[in-house]
């Protein structure tokens, strides 16, 4: 599958710590959205969608949730508790984030800009647009 979970690149010294990240530098590629999720509620799941475009790379900046994903043969589950822990996720993979902690701060970083018409909510249609490629 088109994923990789990496250990960040972390520039560390008397004051403290600080990860960059840029195409090149703890990413693959070019860097044109962030947002962040928390506040999360027990039980709910977030994600539940592939994106025909965009490439995403998940750090947990504070606590953890768990991330579960699917190219539609293969499926994996992550664990991210660490802000020196980073998910690259490609386009077209099925992803669904929940057991997030109550202090759980996710960064998700972007390929692409915002495009609700990329997003992918169906399973099954995700599996159709799959087999279609094959
Ligand atoms: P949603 O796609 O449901 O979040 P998740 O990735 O957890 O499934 O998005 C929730 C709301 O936020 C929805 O109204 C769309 C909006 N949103 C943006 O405006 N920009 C973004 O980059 C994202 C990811 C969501």
């Amino acid at each position: 599958m088109n994923c990789e979970l990496m250990d960040l690149r972390v520039n560390g010294d008397e004051r403290g710590k600080l990860v960059a990240v840029e195409k090149g530098v703890n990413c693959p590629f070019e860097v044109k959205r962030a947002f962040y999720i928390f506040g999360t509620k027990d039980k709910a799941r977030r994600g539940c969608h592939a994106n025909r475009k965009s490439q995403f790379l998940f750090i947990a900046l504070k606590g953890s949730c768990r991330v579960e994903f699917s190219d539609g043969n293969a499926e994996e589950s992550v664990l991210l508790d660490s802000p020196t822990k980073a998910l690259w996720l490609d386009k077209m993979i099925w992803k669904e984030m929940f057991d997030f902690s109550e202090d759980a701060v996710l960064l998700v970083l972007s390929s692409e800009k915002y495009d609700a018409g990329e997003y992918i909510r169906s399973r099954e249609e995700f599996l159709k647009a799959k087999e279609a490629k094959k």
